[in-house]
């Protein structure tokens, strides 16, 4: 597109003050403009003004005929045990094989946490301070020399972390992994636009850009080609997670082969809720369809409904565990049909942008709306949809907040409880105080076991005093 069909685009769709500063910016600073310019599909922003912005206000969700989705429970809540065996050998088969892809969404802005630089940068580990990147690293390593295959790894960023997240990666070897299997790619950007659907600029020659979601992730992976690496790798197998949970078993064996033993396009984890009103999306379903919905959708009605057996009726939690078929991400990736895409959500936020001589604005009021996707809408999409639980503690303690609740303090603490029980589980003596938490910190990194089972296994060769550190 040449400079003078991209600003006759924008005069067209009445988003002309985008370029209202044009004329007196350097000429570098236009070609920027330009460009942020050129990538944004105006008729997508089009579309949303009328049907989402527009329509603000007045977005309460429709709950009727919402049921509790079925998940398959553990073993120790009623599980059968021999589905889990099947399920398990049944990943591991694939791993073998070579179908698995791990997927990490790291490109957000992580506001809460408050830290200078990509969150995946951020340590985590209580002792030698590991970053999130390389727990998941080591775990991937960990997986891959057990089943004898190497396993890709793709990384979303988006265009506020990119460089730093490559360059740290760089820095550091890439933590064991061959540079080859890592494939670093950014998601997309959305414009933020006022109440009445104009464009906001963030400077006079500057776009408000943000990230569009983990749900830009379906589109992104299409986009920069990693599904078509994908495919030309044999890999039909994502095994998708966020940035801020060093728990998460990167790759499961019995969560990729409850996803293929039922052929399904979207296998989720769930964590069941500890009380009515925790703050955690639940999967429901209505009319055949699996769904996730945000607790501040659900009627209170809903929330606090109980089954006979005293359990909360609608318990099973999102916890952004996910695997997607190749397949799924494809379809929807490249939907030209907008009904077969992930659908918008918006959100009312402080956007800083400039006046009409183009000094800086700080609102103190949300002035703007961003647009973003969630990657659990793909769940309505997806064909046979499964659930599967998993133990909070083993499984789920995110990194959200620099204080209180889900902060590096009750993430070390979780890593450090989930040691102590591999330990007594092993008949190693440790102590801990009431809530599980040893009270002598120590270290085991997944590449020296990444489960109970991997830790029972190679117990008898160490010895756990205050400031042990296992390593490979
Ligand atoms: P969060 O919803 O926790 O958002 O993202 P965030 O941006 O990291 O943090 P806050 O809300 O600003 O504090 C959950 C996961 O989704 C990824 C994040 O990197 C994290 O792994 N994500 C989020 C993206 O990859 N892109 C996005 O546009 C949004």
């Amino acid at each position: 597109m040449t400079p003078d069909s991209i600003r006759h685009a924008y005069r067209d769709a009445a988003q002309e003050q985008v370029f209202q500063f044009f004329d007196h910016l350097s000429p570098s600073a236009q070609e920027t403009l330009l460009h942020q310019a050129a990538a944004i599909d105006l008729a997508e922003i089009d579309h949303l003004v009328k049907t989402l912005v527009r329509a603000s206000g007045s977005t309460s969700v429709d709950v009727a005929g919402v049921e509790p989705a079925q998940y398959v429970p553990l073993p120790r809540a009623g599980g059968d045990p021999a589905q889990w065996a099947a399920a398990k050998a049944a990943g591991e088969s694939a791993l073998r094989a070579g179908r698995v892809a791990a997927f990490t969404v790291a490109g957000g802005q992580g506001t809460r946490l408050g830290f200078d630089g990509p969150k995946g940068t951020f340590p985590v580990t209580p002792l030698t301070g590991k970053t999130l990147f390389q727990v998941f690293a080591e775990k991937i390593l960990a997986a891959s020399r057990r089943y004898g295959k190497p396993i890709p790894w793709f990384i979303m960023t988006s265009d506020i972390n990119h460089e730093a997240t490559v360059a740290f990666f760089e820095a550091h070897d890439h933590f064991g992994i061959e540079p080859g299997l890592i494939q670093f790619f950014s998601q997309g950007l959305m414009p933020a636009v006022t109440p009445e659907g104009k464009i906001l600029l963030a400077a006079p020659g500057q776009i408000a850009l943000s990230p569009d979601g983990h749900g830009g992730s379906l589109r992104a992976l299409v986009r920069n080609g990693c599904t078509a690496k994908m495919a030309s790798m044999g890999i039909d197998v994502v095994s998708y997670f966020q940035v801020d949970n060093p728990l998460v078993h990167c790759i499961d064996p019995a969560f990729i082969g409850f996803h293929l033993l039922h052929a399904s396009e979207l296998t989720s984890k769930t964590c069941l809720k500890t009380y009515a009103a925790e703050k955690v999306g639940v999967f429901v379903q209505r009319g055949g369809r699996a769904e996730v919905l945000e607790y501040s959708d659900l009627p209170a009605t809903l929330t606090n409904a109980t089954d006979p057996d005293g359990q909360l009726r609608f318990r099973a939690g999102s916890i952004a565990i996910h695997i997607f078929s190749r397949e799924l991400v494809e379809r929807m990736g490249d939907a030209k049909d907008p009904a077969l895409r992930l659908p918008f959500h918006l959100a009312k936020k402080k956007v800083p942008t400039v006046d009409a001589n183009g000094q800086p604005i700080e609102p103190s009021e949300p002035n703007g709306i961003k647009f973003e996707m969630f990657v659990f809408d793909a769940l309505p999409f997806a064909k046979n949809p499964v659930i599967v639980e998993t133990a909070r503690e083993d499984e789920f303690s995110p990194v959200k907040n620099a204080e209180g609740n889900d902060s590096p303090k009750t993430c070390r603490d979780d890593q450090l409880r989930q040691w102590a029980r591999w330990c007594l589980a092993a008949g190693k003596s440790i102590p801990v105080d009431s809530t599980g938490l040893p009270t002598v910190s120590f270290e085991i990194s997944p590449l020296f076991a990444d489960s109970g089972e991997a830790f029972a296994a190679r117990a008898a060769e160490i010895d756990i005093q205050d400031r042990t550190i296992l390593e490979g």
